[in-house]
């Protein structure tokens, strides 16, 4: 990357857009688009700067903006548009909106409906993670939550749906929906057969309902609900890393219900920046209230997986001394240097810098091993056998 001057500009006040857009000439905006490749230089005649939304104390700034530091100034030396401005210059213009977004997905969001995990299967065991309890019922615990908090997803995307006209944004939302819908319906099938086991579902599943749509969804704004999905949808894109793993950590794991896991994760990996976009562009959230929305994610997201963990283990006959014992010993699972949370951990930090946004990370280990087995037949189970034969492979 070549190194960018971030040098403090002369103090001048910033020129107003022009009304007549026609000013900016198409070479100009030939000179943005590459901006999705790589940052221009800055050039004698000052085309391109960093910082400079910052520096000159823009309303725009970085605690409202997520791309504080982009300027474009276009016309001449010293007009100067922030990231937003230029976004609607692009639709005022008719020009292709995402040419103006630093970053694009790196794999088409394909909704893949009426998929058969076999979950209805009599011989999956109640313990299908290796007989191991606490880590059965940790996953157990991720499949409750999904289907009330992709709702709560679908629903925060939605608040802003009226505004969105870029078809680009639109279809991608629409993608995201019918992943996230399917999502769901795959999970309430696999909860169904939590039903079987004596687990009190619709109880756990209300009452995280009750907490996000009424306790945060009545009580924030929307533009911060929507950031809190923002960060949820983080944490679902960045579980493929552990999932797609070297190590295989769900190796001792059932076939049928680990399919179920990979190909969501793929569809995390695949839909993560779709809410992502909405928040900035269209809720325009600022990094304040975005990383604040992290914060907050992570320490609810792991309580809220704990305590349904814990409500499982608990109807499953387990006493508290026990299950003190197994969420210790499980803990140490997870978060131990290279246990499952490890490859993670990396993917996670990147969400609190400034210039953030979720594709920037485009390499995903076992994407492309899943999708080529999936090829095959449509097969979800083939397809995560695939993945696995061919990490497992790489890792040997
Ligand atoms: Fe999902
Ligand atoms: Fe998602």
């Amino acid at each position: 990357m070549p190194a960018v001057t971030r040098s403090r500009p002369a103090s001048r006040p910033v020129p107003p857009w022009p009304s007549d857009s026609r000013a900016a000439s198409t070479a100009s905006v030939a000179r943005l688009t590459p901006f999705g490749v790589q940052p221009p230089k800055p050039s004698s005649e000052g085309f391109f700067f960093w910082g400079a939304a910052f520096d000159q104390g823009q309303p725009e700034g970085p605690m409202s903006c997520l791309k504080p530091w982009v300027s474009f100034p276009i016309l001449s030396e010293g007009v100067t548009i922030s990231y937003s401005e230029c976004h609607r210059f692009t639709h005022q213009n008719n020009l292709e909106t995402h040419a103006m977004t630093q970053y694009h997905a790196a794999h088409p969001i394909v909704p893949r409906e009426r998929l058969d995990f076999h979950l209805g299967d009599a011989d999956i065991p109640k313990y299908w993670f290796g007989g191991d309890a606490y880590k059965t019922r940790l996953f157990d615990a991720l499949s409750l939550i999904f289907p009330p908090g992709e709702k709560f997803f679908m629903t925060c995307v939605r608040d802003y749906r009226d505004q969105i006209t870029d078809p680009k944004l639109l279809d991608e939302i629409k993608g995201f929906n019918r992943q996230e819908a399917q999502h769901s319906m795959v999970h309430n099938q696999y909860n169904d057969r939590l039903r079987t086991q004596g687990i009190d579902v619709d109880r756990l599943m209300g009452w995280l309902e009750d907490l996000l749509f009424n306790k945060y969804r009545n009580k924030r704004s929307r533009a911060y609900t929507l950031a809190i999905t923002c960060g949820l949808e983080h944490f679902t894109s960045i579980g493929a890393h552990s999932l797609f793993d070297k190590r295989d950590v769900l190796k001792e794991a059932d076939p049928r219900v680990r399919a179920m896991y990979a190909w969501h994760a793929i569809e995390e990996v695949e839909h993560k920046g779709v809410a992502y976009d909405v928040m900035i562009d269209y809720a325009k959230v600022g990094n304040f209230t975005r990383i604040l929305a992290m914060l907050e994610t992570s320490l609810i997201f792991p309580i809220v997986i704990h305590h349904f963990c814990d409500e499982l283990l608990k109807a499953d006959g387990f006493s508290w001394w026990e299950r003190r014992k197994m969420h210790v010993k499980g803990f140490w699972w997870a978060f131990k240097p290279g246990g499952l949370v490890a490859p993670m951990i990396k993917a996670y930090f990147p969400y609190y810098r400034m210039d953030f946004h979720p594709w920037q990370e485009t390499d995903q280990p076992g994407y492309d091993e899943w999708l080529a087995g999936f090829n095959k037949n449509r097969d979800p189970i083939e397809a995560s056998e695939h993945m696995r034969a061919l990490l497992g492979a790489v890792a040997r």
